[in-house]
């Protein structure tokens, strides 16, 4: 099924310093943010979402914003990211020397009402001004959150989505991630949405950004990639979820997708021993256990001695 698949490589693009470290807790100290990225960067990983430029009252996890964009060392062949909901923000990122900006609003109303305050004209317009400050500094990637469905109103059909993604393309972006933030989607819903947004807006380049809420996480990333998508968010130890949205929980998680993207023989780029040994150390760094299996179990290439056997 996925043999077309087997000369191309794929973008593994790292979100757990942002969309994971958001939700956390515990305030991760800057420079154990900036070794997490700095290690991450020696994986392979096509692209790092390092932070978020957000009010530091909104998410006060990430407050540290600009000392820890100053403070990695960029690896050559790597895109440092980072999410900005409005135009300070993009002009605090951009400061730094951010690659892309990726801008965030929800196809919900009130989801991204809760998240944002604002209503998802604003959003647009926030949007316009950044496209605008970003002009040959940095690329400009949308996010648009709540693609499948929004805790608060429910599942979404393309259609409701659509119109969304055509006002986002009409201010030149050319970058979209459709996010399924609270894990609605699933992989017949993907197939419907990605292939619709792949009609309309050909020259768009898409990055599928599941979460794995309700299990059926890697099953829409097959989804998303029998559509032809080659771009995928994931979170180191499946960390992850949007603190404005009730019921959130982890990204796909990166170590586990590289994994099985790598069983069925696809070219990831990514180094899963050196991406399993910077899972290891996120329990230190967050102080809980992470969802992720492969980190655990080990890769299925791993085989243990019979039982009553001296190893
Ligand atoms: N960076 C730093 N500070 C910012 C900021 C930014 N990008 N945007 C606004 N602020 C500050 C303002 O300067 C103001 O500070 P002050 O009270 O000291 O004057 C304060 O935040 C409120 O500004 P306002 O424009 O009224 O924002 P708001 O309170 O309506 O919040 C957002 C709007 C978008 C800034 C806020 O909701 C936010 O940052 N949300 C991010 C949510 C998020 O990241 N969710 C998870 C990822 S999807
Ligand atoms: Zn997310």
């Amino acid at each position: 099924m996925f043999e077309s698949l087997r000369n191309r490589r794929l973008y593994i693009q790292e979100v757990a310093p942002r969309d994971g470290l958001q939700m956390e807790a515990v305030f991760v100290p800057t420079e154990a943010k900036i070794a997490l990225v700095d290690a991450l960067s020696r994986t392979g990983l096509a692209k790092i979402e390092v932070t978020s430029f957000t009010s530091p009252r909104a998410i006060p996890a990430l407050a540290d914003a600009s000392e820890v964009m100053k403070g990695i060392a960029r690896a050559p062949g790597v895109e440092y990211a980072a999410l900005v909901p409005n135009a300070k923000g993009a002009e605090r990122a951009l400061s730094c020397g951010v690659d892309e900006l990726n801008v965030v609003m929800s196809a919900s109303d009130s989801h991204n009402r809760a998240n944002l305050r604002m209503d998802r004209e604003r959003s647009l317009e926030h949007f316009d001004d950044i496209v605008g400050l970003a002009r040959g500094a940095a690329a400009v990637n949308a996010s648009l959150s709540t693609a499948f469905g929004c805790p608060f109103e429910g599942l979404y059909e393309p259609a409701q989505v659509l119109p969304w993604v055509d006002r986002i393309a009409a201010l030149g972006i050319e970058r979209l991630s459709l996010c399924d933030t609270t894990g609605m989607a699933d992989p017949a819903r993907v197939r419907a949405l990605c292939m619709a947004v792949r009609e309309r807006h050909p020259g768009m380049v898409l990055t599928a950004h599941f979460h794995d809420t309700r299990g059926m996480g890697l099953a829409n990333v097959l989804a998303a990639l029998a559509c032809g998508i080659d771009r995928f968010d994931a979170a180191l130890g499946g960390l992850g979820g949007c603190p404005f949205a009730p019921g959130a929980s982890g990204n796909v998680c990166t170590e586990d997708m590289v994994h099985m993207l790598q069983q069925m023989g696809l070219d990831t780029g990514v180094d899963l021993p050196a991406l399993l040994a910077c899972a290891r150390s996120l329990p230190g760094l967050v102080g809980h256990d992470t969802p992720g299996q492969v980190v655990k179990a080990g890769p299925s290439s791993r085989l243990h001695p019979l039982p009553g056997h001296p190893a």
